[in-house]
């Protein structure tokens, strides 16, 4: 199924599930979730009570599409609204979610959207990503970003109880870190307009509970990475820029090896240390800030990393030992405004909402990464 294979504005109906069949997820957080509004049937599928319906801005991109299928499996209907200027409508599919094509920032169609689908929340992934990018095109991250957030955020707001909304925001927004790990209340000085557009959006957000009640949680990813656990979906990025599927494009011969940029930070090994965090506990907690707000929890921002600070040398040799392959890899010079050590403090997302990474290990990631790699479409 390619690209421009749908109209814009048209829904597509593909079919739903019978019956949530697989597993999404045992133990920390899951139960609390839905707390009074699922149970976990005999394989420990989570399975809801009552059917919500969810709107998801960006699901046909690399975290947004788990985050349909997890919902979808969990029993909710759900509806992806995708531009699919960097998403695939046949990650939409494997869901069973339907997909409208078209743009956050188009007014007329995201106000018929709302009325037709009367969401009981809001998810928003919808974003271009690149930081690096973003500083050759500032005015496309500005527009895309923030601007068109804001049409979306009119249009929610325009109704009377505007649903509750989940964004992803970034760890890009801390710019570079005075303290590491770094707390939510770290200044925020983004040095690239990739992040200033998702603290723009931030602001906007608070703004708009104050004017209009929004209920709201900024989730900042630090580095999201894995796959879903079956292999069904993972990483699709044009370009890849990402530390963890380049290591592996490279391990399957589609690149002839791998860069490292800069071996004398103050690290242990001389390699940036990054935060990497498991695409599904990603999406576990969108769950949980979803039922903090439906509890009416307090609206706010909350870091979600892995927990621990991990460096590229460390990651690389991961690689080599989960894919039992050796990785040709090259040492060049460090790239401006790569921080040494970027590491999140995930201690307000526990405490508030509960939240614990459960597959952020670095050999979990890597593992589930490779098998989706051996298989994915394209
Ligand atoms: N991947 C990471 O490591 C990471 C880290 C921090 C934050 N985030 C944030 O998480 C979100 C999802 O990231 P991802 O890795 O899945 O990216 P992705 O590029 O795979 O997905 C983004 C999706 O948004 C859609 N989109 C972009 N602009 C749109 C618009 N104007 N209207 C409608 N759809 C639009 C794209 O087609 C794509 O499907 C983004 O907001 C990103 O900024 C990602």
């Amino acid at each position: 199924m390619g690209k421009g294979f749908f109209r814009r504005g048209e829904i597509v109906w593909h079919t739903v599930p019978a019956a949530p069949s697989r597993q999404v997820g045992r133990g920390t957080g899951l139960r609390a979730v839905l707390k009074g509004n699922a149970e976990e049937n005999k394989t420990g599928a989570i399975v809801a009570h009552t059917k919500q319906r969810i709107l998801i801005a960006g699901g046909a991109g690399y975290i947004g599409s788990q985050m349909a299928l997890m919902l979808a499996e969990a029993g909710h209907d759900v509806v992806v609204l995708d531009n699919l200027v960097s998403g695939h409508a046949d990650a939409v599919a494997v869901s069973g979610a339907r997909l409208v094509t078209g743009d956050i920032g188009d007014a007329a169609l995201v106000g018929w959207l709302l009325d037709e689908v009367r969401p009981d929340a809001v998810l928003h992934f919808a974003a271009l990503i690149e930081a690096g990018q973003s500083v050759q095109e500032s005015e496309r991250y500005l527009e895309n970003n923030h601007r068109r957030t804001l049409v979306f955020l009119d249009a929610l707001t325009a109704r009377n109880v505007p649903p509750p909304l989940v964004f992803s925001s970034t760890a890009a927004i801390y710019g570079e870190p005075q303290t590491v790990p770094i707390p939510e209340d770290h200044p925020a000085k983004p040095i690239n307009p990739y992040g200033q557009s998702k603290l723009l959006v931030e602001q906007a957000l608070a703004t708009r509970a104050e004017s209009h009640g929004l209920r709201w949680a900024a989730l900042r990813y630090f580095n999201a990475a894995g796959a879903d656990p079956e292999a069904r979906l993972g990483e699709r990025h044009e370009p890849e820029t990402h530390l963890i599927p380049l290591a592996l494009h490279t391990i399957l011969g589609k690149r002839a090896e791998m860069l490292v940029n800069g071996k004398d930070y103050d690290t242990p090994d001389g390699t940036c240390i990054r935060d990497y965090v498991h695409v599904t506990d990603l999406c576990r907690a969108h769950l949980l800030a979803l039922e903090h707000l439906r509890e009416g929890g307090e609206s706010g921002a909350f870091n979600l990393g892995g927990g621990e600070g991990r460096s590229v040398l460390e990651v690389l040799r991961t690689v080599e030992r989960v894919t039992d392959k050796a990785l040709p890899v090259r040492h060049g010079p460090r790239r401006p405004g790569d921080p040494a050590r970027l590491v999140a403090d995930i201690g307000k997302a526990k405490r508030v909402l509960g939240w614990e990474p459960a597959l952020s290990d670095l050999d979990t990631i890597v593992e589930h990464a490779w098998a989706w790699e051996k298989k994915r479409p394209g």
